[in-house]
């Protein structure tokens, strides 16, 4: 580990408190210039960290710079060895998550995050903004020892969802709507997209690795990234730092994946659903509907009512109709 993130480490547990270069420097025994170097070279990277004499150094309240320290510090016991790795800028966390997969050996639920992205990709080959500053973009990697059975993967992105969801509630209050399959909307608006995408092994049917992809616009980005999106492009608007909500995201899916029953996961994601009780629209196998979201079934699939027939879609887009805000 380079001094600078031991140094930061300290200074994140002592978030919005002074800690002098003098306690940091005997507790980390290493030199006060050393202390000063490390302290430099994290400013010139960007943390807001104040420095007073006499009372030493401190990392604002309100630095929002995502870095693998301060994830950690809010992860849960079961979470606290996974790895991070923080970059300030990348094409895609999803594409670094597959080069990592086939050059080396990824431990399971390691986690890359991005400050940008240059080449975000979203869905069918859309591309998916992402701005400096102002969202969170992480993909997670699912590679255990044993290989999963496809069966796995039907509620990936349902639980990552819902995780998502959870994240951001729990960290800033906030209460997302999930609209099918895995997008994430407030006030109206898109503030999340999901993107799962499979190592899998087709003779065998079973699943070798899984990168679940998430972007989330957290605020208002400075530049005008979102300006021909700004009808559908949404943001949680909040005080609480990346880290965090990041965190918070990561104990969720942990407790989703490995604690939980899949009907809990199903239930909070009918009671939080954006299209179950909605007019929708749709395309299947080339033909236009229209039709009553109904229900979710146990795999994650939406089930329609045209009025004639209950239809049961497993994969696609559903559009609202109408202007589906109700502002209060
Ligand atoms: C969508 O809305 O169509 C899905 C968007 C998924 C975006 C995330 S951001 C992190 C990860 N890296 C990517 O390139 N895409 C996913």
């Amino acid at each position: 580990m380079k001094t600078k993130d031991i140094v930061l480490r300290e200074l994140e547990k002592n978030r919005a408190n002074y800690i002098s270069g003098q306690e940091l420097a005997e507790k980390l025994n290493i030199s006060r210039t050393a202390i000063w170097k490390a302290i430099n070279s994290l400013k010139e990277s960007g943390f807001q960290i104040e420095a007073q004499t006499k009372l030493g150094y401190k990392l604002l309240e309100t630095d929002d710079k995502l870095s693998e320290e301060g994830i950690r510090k809010g992860l849960r016991e079961e979470l606290k060895d996974i790895d991070i790795i923080v970059f300030d800028e990348i094409d895609s966390t999803n594409t670094e998550a597959k080069r990592r997969l086939y050059s080396s050996e990824v431990k399971d639920f390691t986690v890359i995050v991005s400050d940008m992205q240059r080449g975000g990709r979203g869905r069918t080959g859309k591309t998916f903004k992402s701005p400096k500053g102002s969202g969170v973009y992480f993909s997670i990697i699912l590679h255990p020892k044993e290989f999963f059975d496809f069966s796995f993967f039907d509620l990936i992105t349902v639980k990552a969802a819902v995780s998502v969801l959870q994240g951001i509630k729990e960290s800033t209050g906030k209460e997302p709507q999930i609209k099918w399959v895995n997008d994430l909307f407030l006030k109206g608006k898109k503030i999340c997209g999901i993107l799962s995408e499979l190592d899998a092994d087709f003779e065998s049917r079973s699943v070798k690795s899984v990168i679940v992809g998430i972007g989330i616009n957290v605020n208002k980005p400075e530049d005008d990234s979102f300006k021909e999106l700004k009808d559908i492009a949404g943001y949680i608007e909040t005080d609480t730092i990346r880290n965090e909500i990041l965190s918070s995201i990561l104990n969720a899916f942990y407790e989703n994946n490995y604690r939980k029953k899949d009907h809990e996961i199903i239930d909070y994601y009918k009671k939080h659903s954006l299209v179950i009780g909605r007019e929708l629209s749709f395309e299947l196998n080339g033909k236009k509907y229209s039709a009553k979201g109904i229900d979710i079934n146990e795999k994650g699939n939406l089930i329609v009512d045209t009025g004639e027939e209950k239809i049961t879609i497993s994969s696609g887009e559903v559009s609202i109709k109408g202007d589906f805000y109700e502002k209060a």
